[in-house]
């Protein structure tokens, strides 16, 4: 199996450091990279005003003339009930989906909660999960995509915004050998492994909303068989860097070792 993933999240329409050069190149960057799979991990607002959620609308819209595009809502979208022009503009906010020929599946959560940064994925959301997972066959490359960040980031100075059930988050998908993580949310590209597991941050591809000397950026993550590499792309240039690259066991995934319920592991 051979994938091309775009991982962007942190667009922030309508934010005063949003910068629409960067998305006239974004949308150029990934048309050229003809992605497989696009996937927007959060924050595609600044306040979650209606006037920002149709910018966004439309720029979905067109990426999603270039590949399967999902998007899950960040902190920033659920603001001033933002959530109810997500779901009429956007989508669900939880959903499971696929690339086109169906060899990847991809789980969106929503870790936002109305007004405030911190994030949490909530009991209800982790047993929904437990049970997706449990019915998706092993043979499957899984990503499950949410927009607070599982674990912390360097670089980002004093941590405050770690998901708040993350260690509960974590148990459940190292579990089930879930083989990607997608989130954003820091502004900061990131990757990290734990177990069989690959977590990819993404920074914000369209603002300069930037720690230190960090630049508007996201990812692109290919995957070869068992193998995930990963790039930090700048928008502004469209120039390269490597991230990381890592081995993973796909033959790993017994189905007879999962939890039945996601507080029993
Ligand atoms: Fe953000
Ligand atoms: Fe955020």
């Amino acid at each position: 199996m051979q994938k091309k993933i775009i991982q962007i999240s942190d667009l922030h329409f309508g934010e005063f450091k949003f910068c629409n050069r960067l998305k006239d190149n974004l949308k150029f960057q990934i048309e050229y990279e003809n992605p497989d799979l696009i996937v927007i991990a959060g924050d595609i607002t600044s306040m979650g005003y209606l006037e920002e959620y149709n910018m966004a609308r439309d720029f979905i819209t067109d990426l999603s003339n270039i590949a399967e595009t999902y998007v899950v809502p960040g902190n920033h979208d659920s603001c001033n009930v933002g959530l109810i022009h997500f779901r009429n503009l956007i989508g669900d906010r939880k959903f499971i989906g696929s690339d086109k020929s169906d060899d990847v599946i991809i789980i969106g959560l929503d870790s936002s909660e109305p007004d405030i940064h911190d994030g949490k994925l909530g009991f209800d959301q982790l047993e929904w999960l437990n049970d997706v997972l449990n019915r998706i066959p092993s043979s499957k490359f899984t990503i499950v995509t949410f927009h607070h960040h599982l674990l912390p980031i360097p670089q980002t100075g004093r941590e405050r915004n770690i998901l708040l059930d993350s260690g509960d988050t974590l148990k459940l998908l190292v579990s089930h050998k879930v083989n990607l993580v997608l989130n954003g949310h820091k502004h900061v590209s990131n990757s990290w492994k734990v177990e069989d597991m690959v977590i990819l941050n993404s920074g914000t591809a369209t603002t300069t909303r930037l720690y230190g000397d960090n630049y508007p950026a996201y990812n692109k993550i290919l995957i070869r068989n068992n193998e995930i590499s990963a790039y930090q792309i700048k928008t502004e240039t469209g120039q390269e860097r490597f991230l990381a690259h890592y081995t993973i066991d796909q033959n790993n995934k017994n189905k007879s070792d999962l939890p039945k319920s996601c507080f029993t592991y």
